[in-house]
């Protein structure tokens, strides 16, 4: 896969499928699945760093799991997320940013909405970039937002969000992903665009669906937003083994023999 053929995919009307992912253990499995693309999102913030919201997440930190997932990822395509801020202080330190995420080994870098950074998006595509957008619920803004809340729910909030995804694409992104919002309004930004939509709660009608891992693995306790279906129910299962470690150690029958040296 490549942003090339994800606008191949929607061509043809073939579903795109993508999952987050920060790290090597997961990157390898990912890389033996049929997935078509990887994001190395900033929910890298919350998700491994348990921070409150992505807006903690920088450059640094998203050139490391970058990195720790490219090794891993054999030749599926990876986009790394550009963090809060990192493309607003002007061209040259977005594309600074963008550098250092591409060097890092994403093929392809994904950014948070779409005002006041035409210039950003329009640079990157003509330098080789190839960009992702993101509109709907855009997590960086959460404190604009007072929360993380559906967007694009009352008339006139949808006909903007329909003009800034018309506006990316003119710009020359290649895909747009579509985060919380109703699911009439993301099918039609799917209907209207020629590139291709990949929602995250935003309905069935967008051409591809994006999960994080964490939550489509069911490793959440206490955190499980309507549109994230688990599809395994992993703490349950990482609690068991470690609750059999712990049995196992107690009662001396780990390590056994054959597990000795
Ligand atoms: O950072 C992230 O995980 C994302 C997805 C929710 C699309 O941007």
């Amino acid at each position: 896969m490549c942003a090339k053929s994800f606008l191949q995919a929607k061509c043809e009307g073939r579903k795109l499928s993508m999952v987050t992912c920060y790290d090597y253990t997961f990157a390898r499995l990912l890389s033996q699945s049929a997935i078509d693309g990887i994001l190395v999102g900033d929910s890298a913030a919350m998700v491994v760093h348990g921070h409150a919201s992505t807006v903690s997440a920088t450059v640094d930190l998203m050139r490391l799991h970058t990195e720790a997932v490219v090794r891993g990822a054999g030749d599926k395509f990876v986009i790394a997320d550009m963090p809060f801020l990192s493309f607003r202080k002007g061209l040259a330190a977005a594309l600074d940013a963008a550098q250092a995420l591409m060097a890092a080994g994403a093929q392809a870098v994904k950014l948070e909405g779409v005002g006041g950074h035409e210039d950003v998006i329009q640079r990157m595509v003509e330098s080789g970039i190839p960009v992702m957008g993101h509109l709907g619920l855009q997590p960086q803004s959460v404190h604009l937002y007072g929360g993380f809340r559906v967007q694009g729910r009352s008339c006139e909030a949808a006909r903007e969000m329909v003009s800034q995804a018309k506006k990316l694409e003119a710009l020359g992104a290649f895909a747009v992903v579509l985060e919380c919002i109703p699911a009439a309004l993301g099918r039609e930004i799917t209907e209207t665009l020629r590139i291709p939509t990949i929602g995250i709660g935003a309905g069935a009608g967008c051409d591809g669906q994006i999960l994080v891992l964490q939550d489509l693995l069911g490793m959440n306790l206490d955190f499980q937003p309507k549109f994230a279906r688990p599809f395994w129910h992993g703490s349950r299962g990482v609690l068991e083994a470690v609750a059999n470690f712990n049995e196992a150690v107690k009662a001396g029958t780990f390590p056994a023999l054959e597990e000795s040296y």
